[in-house]
């Protein structure tokens, strides 16, 4: 993304310069063209629609033509390729800690590869920090009580700085760490010598030892909704609205069950809040993405169909039986 925010930012610089030089220039021609002459009177000329309108007409021009090259530029860059890398990162007082999707967990050092396209997904456990990666150019603020995305490809190897950007007390100069970028064999390396077994996996187990698979079940509807598919979807809440269910909705289900209720279904779920860690709303948050079709999860790319169960009609819903109290799919 660097280049095209380059050559914007080049275009404005170059732009902005030759309006400046008019401006002088044109300051410097009149003052000398229409000087003081003894014995000769200014003569007023009221108004010119040809030339009131060209100095409308050309600059709104102009200004469009930086307006839609900002907004395609800036869309880009808040969208992070559907098939990125995803990395859970929580920020605390005062380090970074890092969950890979494949499980490796770190503190204050993020290992990537290079020419891989790295989607972060954070938040934080108690004040505002900020991400910030001065040789990727990227910076996004680290927001308690959500997540806040931002993303990257790496394209050169090396050991890069990662600071916090956001004054968040007595430590915050220290809340640094290393981005360290490797070779792709390299990485497979690193990733299989350091894994505990998938994010996902370890929030299968969260979900079953909180007791939500006895409401969210995975066959007919339980008496909380199938999350299968469900990542990704538009949903239609209790009060009307449709919301597209993401990252940060998945975590406020969990969190604040109340305020975004699924059309459809009674308000029995209990909160969360205080009862998970951020690390477990984490792995919480990607086993349900783990179990919808719309993202498969990293390292098994399956196709849409073949191996992940898809959600049920209307139909198949009632025709389905359900399956025997305590059995597990
Ligand atoms: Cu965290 Cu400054």
């Amino acid at each position: 993304m660097a280049a095209h925010v380059d050559a914007l930012f080049i275009f404005l610089l170059i732009v902005t310069g030759m309006m400046a030089l008019l401006v002088f220039a044109l300051v410097i021609f009149f003052a000398a063209r229409f000087r003081h002459r003894p014995g000769v009177r200014a003569e007023q000329i009221e108004g010119s629609h040809a030339l009131e309108l060209t100095w409308s007409i050309i600059p709104l021009g102009v200004f469009m033509v930086i307006f839609i090259w900002g907004a395609v530029v800036y869309f880009k860059e808040r969208t992070p390729p559907t098939d990125a890398t995803e990395v859970y990162v929580v920020a605390k007082q005062w380090m970074w800690k890092v969950e890979h999707a494949e499980g490796q967990r770190e503190i204050n050092e993020l290992h990537v590869p290079v020419g891989r396209d790295v989607k972060l997904i954070m938040t934080s456990q108690d004040v505002i920090h900020s991400f910030f990666i001065p040789a990727f150019r990227i910076k996004q603020d680290v927001l308690p009580g959500r997540y806040t995305v931002e993303w990257f490809r790496a394209t050169k190897p090396g050991t890069y700085h990662l600071f916090c950007a956001e004054y968040c007390g007595t430590q915050h100069s220290g809340m640094v760490g290393d981005i360290v970028v490797m070779e792709p064999a390299q990485y497979e390396a690193w990733i299989n010598g350091t894994s505990t077994g998938p994010l996902s996996a370890s929030g299968e187990k969260i979900f079953a030892e909180l007791g939500c698979s006895t409401c969210h079940r995975s066959d007919v509807q339980g008496r909380g909704p199938n999350l299968q598919g469900v990542y990704g979807r538009p949903v239609q809440l209790a009060d009307g609205r449709t919301v597209t269910a993401d990252e940060n909705y998945l975590r406020e289900c969990i969190l604040d069950p109340g305020s975004k209720r699924l059309k459809g279904f009674q308000p029995i779920m209990p909160t969360f809040q205080g009862l998970v860690s951020e690390e477990q709303v984490n792995a919480l948050v990607a086993y349900i993405k783990s179990i919808s079709d719309a993202q498969p999860a990293m390292g098994e790319k399956t196709s849409a169909g073949s191996r992940l169960p898809q959600p049920l009609n209307d139909n198949e819903r009632a025709n389905a039986q359900p399956m025997e109290p305590g059995l597990k799919k």
